[in-house]
């Protein structure tokens, strides 16, 4: 049965990693997956995690289920990190969430609801997105479409363009929008822009399907949550779907949150029974570990403090980095303005070079990254920042 299917070519952004331990360069410099490093190149356990998980060994005293939904006080820590304190959808009892694995977890197991909802209906996804969007939703049964989103020319947003489509998008169509840190190009909407995005959802009628990944590493926990706030306080509904992969440093404990936000608490009890019967349909039910440590923290008030520090030194760290890069290439005498970096937010940015030069980057230089010119800001450092420009003025 097997032997009907050819072998498929390494994921563009995982394989980076592969790639990436298999070269023998020791001066080689790893710009691909998405993970907060520090001036080591580690990828380390946040205190406030490690703190939280000898309290969990402490108290844990069973491995039996958990209920389908998930940890309770890691949903209600959730939605009150991604809503705000206080939400009105909240008080209003119009919130349906489930723990997910991961933020990937939460986009399929959303896609699925969606699907169950309205097959027929497109997702419109911007251009360019995270690679593993158009799998996530697409392996769902969905219709993809793009918006524009994003110049390569000018390194800037195309607002004018993503208006012009949004507006034209069906009533009851699903626009997947980045709630902060757009992956993969770092360009932002402003508050205004979200207005309106949120004027254009008003009038046409499209479901808002927010992704956040990245809450805390663009210009705060609260600042990062604008647009998605925006958008579930002026609208019936609204997707949801949140990671703590990178703000916890939790990758490999998959925690993510899927909520929806509905015009009502009835509709709110219909669609709880729908995604719990769509997760039971696929894994049952989330895994506890990284979520029992989310709740211990958030619920703790000085371990909440000390992991809002960290995600702010993460987040200061990658500004100073992106700031040196750019520095870094004046010197170095670059031809190109690459002043766009130190404006973007959060962990990637596009450098805005081809194909070609990235694959150039990777073969003579061995710094690995997306081959859409997506870096991963987290990976440069003081130590590796002067090669890296080198490099890149090399090849331009
Ligand atoms: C990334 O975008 O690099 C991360 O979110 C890791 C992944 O799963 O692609």
């Amino acid at each position: 049965m097997f032997e009907v299917l050819p072998q498929l070519p390494a994921d563009p952004i995982l394989g980076l990693s592969t790639a990436y331990k298999a070269d023998s360069n020791p001066l080689k410099i790893d710009l691909g997956v998405g993970v907060y490093k520090d001036e080591q190149g580690h990828t380390p356990i946040l205190t406030s995690v490690a703190k939280a998980q000898q309290i969990l060994l402490a108290k844990e005293d069973s491995k039996t289920y958990i209920t389908p939904q998930g940890v309770p006080g890691y949903i209600d820590g959730m939605l009150q990190l991604l809503l705000g304190k206080g939400s009105k959808v909240l008080l209003e009892d119009r919130v349906a969430a489930v723990q997910a694995p991961g933020g990937c977890g939460a986009l399929r197991i959303l896609a699925e609801l969606i699907k169950r909802c309205n097959s027929e209906l497109t997702v419109w996804v911007s251009d360019p997105t995270w690679a593993n969007h158009i799998p996530l939703i697409g392996n769902a049964g969905l219709k993809i479409e793009t918006y524009p989103y994003f110049n390569k020319a000018d390194a800037s947003i195309n607002f004018d363009g993503m208006v012009e489509t949004l507006s034209q998008v069906k009533s009851g169509d699903v626009v997947l929008l980045h709630g902060c840190c757009h992956n993969p190009t770092g360009a932002d909407l402003t508050p205004a822009q979200w207005q309106t995005v949120l004027e254009i959802a008003q009038k046409t009628g499209f479901i808002p399907f927010v992704d956040v990944a990245y809450q805390g590493f663009g210009d705060g926990l609260e600042q990062d949550a604008f647009g998605l706030r925006l958008l579930v306080d002026n609208l019936p509904e609204v997707i949801v779907a949140a990671s703590c992969s990178k703000n916890f440093g939790l990758y490999r404990e998959r925690v993510g949150l899927a909520a929806m936000i509905t015009a009502n608490t009835q509709t709110r009890k219909a669609i709880q029974t729908q995604i719990q019967s769509i997760a039971r349909g696929i894994y049952s039910m989330p895994p506890s570990y990284g979520g029992a440590l989310v709740d211990i923290i958030l619920s703790d008030e000085a371990l909440r403090s000390e992991w809002v520090a960290e995600v702010e030194a993460m987040r200061t760290r990658m500004q100073t980095l992106r700031g040196l890069l750019v520095s870094k290439l004046v010197e170095k005498g670059a031809q190109q303005d690459f002043s766009f970096v130190k404006q973007q937010k959060g962990m990637f940015s596009y450098l805005c070079i081809t194909p070609e030069q990235v694959q150039e980057m990777r073969a003579k230089h061995s710094v690995y990254f997306v081959d859409s010119s997506r870096v991963n800001i987290a990976g440069i450092s003081k130590g590796n920042v002067d090669a890296l420009a080198s490099a890149l003025v090399s090849v331009l």
